[in-house]
Parts: structure tokens; C-alpha cells; sequence
């Protein structure tokens, strides 16, 4: 009797405790990543459209901003829109809202903190068409 019920109270206590430090052993892991990796991998030292503006304008924004289908009337194909777009600090007002914010773009998915850093590089330098 004495044992039945120790072990409705203590299986359940086992079972929080083997969730609850996976939990913390991947909170540890992403932690790592984010203060290590990303700076080292992360060179906005010679950054240009051609290279890098272009592609992550076209991997994450050209689906919903181009010449057929432009959400809130923006075409993001093309340096002279992008640039456009960019100078007037759209782009940079919008990528950097934080999540949650329902102006965030693109929608519900923040670029990567080193795609953010290429951008606002380019866009500082006059977001120049080289
Ligand atoms: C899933 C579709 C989608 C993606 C992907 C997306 N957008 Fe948008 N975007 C929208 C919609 C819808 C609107 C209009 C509603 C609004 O203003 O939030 C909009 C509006 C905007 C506006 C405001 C336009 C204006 O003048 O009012 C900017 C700037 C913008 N997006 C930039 C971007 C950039 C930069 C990216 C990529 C980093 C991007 N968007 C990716 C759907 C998208």
C-alpha cells in the first residue's frame, strides 16, 4: 500500500525531471551557437548587392514584392527598387521590428541577425548598385 502510492508521486516528479533538463540542454546548445558562431561566421567587411543585398532580398522578400504580386504596392526585384526602398529606410524600419510585431517583414520570420548587419552595411555605404 505504503509503496503504490510513493511511486504515483515519484514517477511523475522522475519524468518532469528528465523533460525539464532536456529543456535546459538545448536552451544551453542555441546559447552557445548565438554568442560564438554567428560573429566569426558573419563578415560585413566588403559587403555588395551583387554578392549579398540581392540574394537575401530575393530569398526572402521577392515572393510577395515583385512585379505581379507587390504586398503594399513594394516591387523588390531590381537594384533601383531595392534601393529605392532601401534609402528611404523602409527596409531597415521594417526587417528590425521585433517578432511579434505585425509590421515585422518578412511576416512572423526576422532575418538572420547577420543578414540585418549586411543590409544596414550596404544601406550606410548609399546602397550602391556594385
Ligand atoms: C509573406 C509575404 C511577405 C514577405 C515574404 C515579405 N513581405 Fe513585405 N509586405 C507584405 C505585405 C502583405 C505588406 C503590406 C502590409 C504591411 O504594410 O505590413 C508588406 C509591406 C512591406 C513594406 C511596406 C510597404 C509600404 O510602402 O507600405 C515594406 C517596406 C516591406 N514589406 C518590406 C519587406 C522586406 C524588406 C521583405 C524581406 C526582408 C519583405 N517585405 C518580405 C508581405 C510580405
Amino acid at each position: 500500500m505504503f509503496n503504490m502510492n510513493m511511486s504515483r508521486f515519484t514517477y511523475p516528479i522522475w519524468g518532469i525531471f528528465i523533460l525539464t533538463s532536456v529543456g535546459l540542454s538545448n536552451c544551453r546548445y542555441d546559447n552557445y551557437y548565438d554568442l560564438y558562431s554567428n560573429p566569426n561566421t558573419c563578415d560585413t567587411s566588403a559587403v555588395t548587392f551583387s554578392q549579398d543585398i540581392k540574394m537575401i532580398i530575393g530569398q526572402n522578400c521577392e515572393g510577395c514584392h515583385n512585379g505581379a504580386i507587390a504586398n503594399g504596392g513594394l516591387n523588390l526585384v531590381g537594384h533601383q527598387n531595392i534601393s529605392t526602398s532601401a534609402l528611404s529606410g523602409a527596409i531597415m524600419d521594417r526587417t528590425t521590428r521585433s517578432l511579434g510585431d505585425p509590421l515585422l517583414m518578412p511576416p512572423g520570420q526576422p532575418l538572420s541577425d547577420c543578414d540585418q548587419s549586411k543590409l544596414r552595411t550596404w544601406i550606410n555605404e548609399g546602397a550602391p548598385n556594385n
